[in-house]
């Protein structure tokens, strides 16, 4: 059983996503924290960004492992540095080339293999598990999901002004949205969610009592 939860930056897709898999017993995949890590790995290689051919071999040869809600690489946790701003503005060179996505999508179709999955990103309903059980869009305006991330800064004592979120914010949705294969988009069978002015357990709770109905 595979349900996927697809979305823009900032809508709340991860812990979402996760406490619904443990809610209903099954296994959670974030796929963002995958081009994150292989993208952290080609850094740390220092593989160079237009060496597509290189990119691709990394992204074929890495081997990603997940434990207690960490991710290993070479049996390193690199839990907290795939989330620096770094990897962030690199990501793209990771995400745009379709023949490095075709080698992440195999490795998400691996790991879900027999699995009752939870799977979260941005092409999961449209292009990874097109026949998904069950497919929810996750999306807030803009501002919501720039106001949120401000509070979530904030709880780790770093300030940034919400104009300054929207700014990067936009600038990875325009990515997101314009990419060749694997684009942030809703599939035609997904149901969207439209979180502004939720709390994260009312939207927690209307995910699961979607899912339900799909089960
Ligand atoms: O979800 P998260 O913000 O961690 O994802 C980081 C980036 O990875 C996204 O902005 C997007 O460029 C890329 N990504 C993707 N396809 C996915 C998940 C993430 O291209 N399925």
């Amino acid at each position: 059983m595979i349900i996927t939860i697809d979305g823009p930056a900032g809508a709340g897709k991860s812990s979402i996503a996760r406490r619904v898999a443990n809610e209903l017993g099954f296994e959670f995949l974030d796929t963002g924290a995958m081009y994150r890590a292989v993208t952290w790995g080609a850094m740390q290689r220092q593989i160079a960004w237009d060496d597509v051919d290189a990119l691709v071999d990394f992204a074929d040869a890495v081997c990603l492992v997940w434990q207690d809600d960490c991710i290993y690489l070479d049996d390193q946790d690199i839990s907290e540095e795939i989330r620096s701003p770094q990897v962030t503005r690199h990501i793209r060179h990771l995400a745009d080339p379709p023949r490095i996505r075709e080698r992440i999508t195999s490795q998400q179709r691996r790991i879900a293999t027999g699995r009752d999955i939870v799977t979260e990103g941005r092409d999961q309903g449209t292009e990874v598990f097109p026949d998904a059980h069950c497919k929810i869009f996750l999306t807030a305006s803009p501002e919501e999901r720039a106001r949120r991330r401000q509070q979530q800064l904030a709880q780790s004592g770093q300030v940034m002004s919400v104009e300054e979120i929207l700014t990067a914010q936009n600038q990875r949705d325009l990515e997101d949205r314009m990419r060749p294969v694997g684009r942030l988009r809703a599939a035609a069978d997904a149901i969207v969610l439209q979180t502004d002015g939720m709390t994260p357990d009312e939207v927690r709770q209307e995910v699961l009592r979607l899912v339900r109905k799909c089960l």
